[in-house]
């Protein structure tokens, strides 16, 4: 069940690699603005990796056709970048990246707000920011599966925000997704399985303003909410250690 656990020597590649997925969204981020498509995002995306000597991990993944997903507003993941979906003052944009280097993947993904957001839009994304870091703080040897999920929920319900149960974090390390999933919500099946120094795994909680039911479009991919209510993410890659968990997909000093 605990297929992703990696020795000290993998935790260094991990970190590069993590590190990479950070330096990428540092180089995209003051782009990211209206006027923008999401289609010369993946363009800005793909060119980093490459003068990098990465890859997209997404890219072919079950036919996927893009290097990385761009979920506008009330698309929760798993939105394909198009030239002609251009980001506009008042939308909120989840950019998520898997690279590979070397063997290795890390995966993250951050929020972007484009210029005027509305209030609430705000505070969706701000909560999802604080249960994904309030869900790693609490991750460390000994710690039930479980708690992830119990943290989020702690988090996420005080603002009438739902929390999508369709898709979840992930093992990963030398491939992108292996076991153990990860829930974004309390599941008792989890706490018997204890977090162990060496686990690799993602976090990355998806909270929407209305229902978390999800519909899925034409393209196969792109999930969005039924209702319509606006849908936030982040995520990053962590590592248990032998006294708590370790970020990889930030940029290292
Ligand atoms: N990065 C996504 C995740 O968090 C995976 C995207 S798979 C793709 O697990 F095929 F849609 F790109
Ligand atoms: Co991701
Ligand atoms: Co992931």
């Amino acid at each position: 069940m605990l297929a992703s656990v990696y020795a000290p020597k993998d935790f260094k590649r991990l970190h590069v690699v993590g590190d990479l997925v950070a330096r990428c969204f540092d180089h995209i981020s003051d782009h990211i603005r209206a006027g923008i498509s999401t289609g010369e995002i993946d363009s800005m995306v793909a060119d980093f990796l490459k003068a990098n000597g990465a890859k997209s991990s997404d890219l072919g993944y079950m036919g996927y056709p893009k290097n990385i997903c761009t979920s506008v507003n009330d698309v929760i993941v798993h939105g394909i970048p198009r030239d002609d979906v251009i980001l506009k003052d008042g939308d909120i944009v989840n950019v998520d990246l898997t690279a590979e280097y070397k063997g290795f993947h890390g995966d993250a993904s951050r929020m972007f707000m484009i210029g005027n957001v509305s209030n609430r839009a705000r505070e969706l994304v701000q909560t999802c920011h604080d249960a994904l870091n309030a869900a790693i703080s609490i991750c460390g040897p000994g710690v039930p599966l479980s708690e992830i999920g119990k943290t989020i929920e702690q988090v996420v319900k005080p603002h009438g925000f739902s929390i999508s149960r369709d898709f979840v974090g992930h093992g990963i390390g030398k491939v992108m997704h292996d076991e153990p999933q990860i829930y974004h919500f309390y599941d008792k099946r989890w706490d018997k399985v204890k977090m162990v120094p060496g686990l690799v795994f993602t976090i990355e909680p998806m909270i929407n303003t209305g229902s978390a039911e999800c519909k899925i479009d034409a393209d196969g991919w792109t999930a969005r909410t039924v209702d319509g209510g606006l849908s936030a993410q982040w995520e990053h890659t962590i590592g248990i250690t032998e006294d708590g968990a370790i970020i990889f997909t930030e940029a290292m000093n």
